[in-house]
């Protein structure tokens, strides 16, 4: 199958674009590079031996995205053109109701006017909102989202599932992510955050690797087994995966399907820190701070159905996510720009 890969350059469409290759499949990359750079495209070509094709555009031009898909015979997208940072979410809501419904509505316009049928979408567990009891199972009520960014991915999930309603022809696959973690074996791409990092393994590889000082561990006390908050990490290499699978069940599907990504395991940050610190045998300071707004307990994944159904499950443990991060995070200690 030919995939377009809308934020294809981005940490988790970087990995997706190297399984899919893998397995056998044709991608095409769209991205504006506001969060990523053009050389993991050119890694994913080194990793894979393979030839990827790159756009940059930006996926709410709905010429430029409607000129590719006549360019390239699409046989599904997947939609992972997203801004993501919670708290610039909280910060500037309207850019981010913007960018991450209006890419979503412009791949839909395109994909209707070109016949594409299948789209996989980049979701999140923060569509589970703050008053579901975990592990979360996909049939549990959405809502309650604790800012803007998780609205976004609530109404886009609605969306999509609205224009499947309204076209039979149409396959939606929503993929709730969990925590993603890790990276490619080879170190060659990995997770490039701008600026200071916001989430918790390249926070606690910058430390590693000199680039901060020490990680401040948000609240200890939580009600979990050490004080600090529980969260379901899953290797990217195995959310790629999700994707291969994903793609290859869309084009056999129709109407919408909800998976959860996740492992089913929860790990505290302590146990992060510890893991980490065991893998790449280099000390990781941290400090206990405040509690960050918005932030829950714990939450983890019931990951039954994409068992069950795509015959997906997470098989990488958790050293492997911390070695891998390591590596990365070692081998290219200021990401991309080196
Ligand atoms: P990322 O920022 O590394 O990748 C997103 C890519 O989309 C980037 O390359 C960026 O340049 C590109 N992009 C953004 N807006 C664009 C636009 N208008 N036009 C073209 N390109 C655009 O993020 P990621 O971690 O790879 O996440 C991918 C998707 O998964 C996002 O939608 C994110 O919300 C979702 N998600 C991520 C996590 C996580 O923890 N990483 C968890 C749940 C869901
Ligand atoms: N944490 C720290 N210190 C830091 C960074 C994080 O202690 O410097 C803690 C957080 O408090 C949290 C845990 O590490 O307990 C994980 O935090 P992340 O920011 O890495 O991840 P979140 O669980 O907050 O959020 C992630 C994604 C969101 C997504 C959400 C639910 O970043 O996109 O999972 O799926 F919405």
């Amino acid at each position: 199958m030919l995939v377009l890969l809308a934020g294809g350059a981005g940490y988790i469409g970087s990995h997706t674009a190297v399984q899919l290759l893998d397995a056998g499949h044709d991608v095409v990359i769209v991205d504006n590079y506001s969060n990523s750079s053009p050389e993991a495209v050119k890694r994913i070509a080194e990793i894979t031996g393979r030839p990827v094709r790159a756009y940059e555009a930006d996926v709410k031009d709905r010429d430029a995205v409607s000129r590719i898909m006549q360019e390239n015979s699409i046989d599904c997208v997947i939609h992972f053109a997203g801004l993501k940072a919670v708290g610039e979410s909280v910060r500037k809501p309207i850019e981010y109701y913007r960018n991450n419904i209006d890419t979503t509505l412009t791949l839909l316009e395109c994909m209707n006017e070109h016949g594409v049928r299948n789209i996989v979408f980049s979701s999140s567990a923060t569509v589970y909102g703050e008053e579901n009891p975990y592990p979360y199972i996909e049939t549990m009520r959405r809502g309650s989202c604790s800012n803007p960014y998780g609205w976004t991915k609530y109404m886009m999930e609605q969306i999509l599932e609205d224009a499947a309603k309204a076209d039979p022809e149409l396959s939606v696959v929503l993929l709730r992510y969990f925590n993603p973690i890790g990276a490619h074996a080879s170190g060659r791409i990995g997770e490039d955050p701008q600026g200071i990092p916001n989430n918790l393994m390249p926070y606690v590889s910058q430390v590693a690797v000199g680039r901060r000082d020490h990680l401040t561990v948000f609240g200890n006390d939580y009600p979990t087994p050490d004080g600090t908050c529980r969260r379901d990490y899953i290797h990217v290499m195995d959310l790629a995966d999700g994707h291969v699978k994903a793609v290859e069940f869309a084009a056999r599907n129709k109407g919408t399907e909800v998976f959860n990504l996740g492992t089913g395991t929860p790990y505290s940050v302590v146990e992060i820190v510890e893991a980490f610190e065991r893998n790449s045998g280099v000390p990781v300071k941290y400090e206990f701070g405040p509690r960050r707004d918005g932030d829950l307990a714990e939450f983890w994944a019931n990951a039954d159905k994409a068992r069950e159904v795509l015959g997906w499950t997470a098989s990488r443990t958790l050293d492997e996510m911390c070695r891998d991060s390591w590596n990365w995070q070692k081998q290219n200690p200021e990401g991309y720009g080196n």
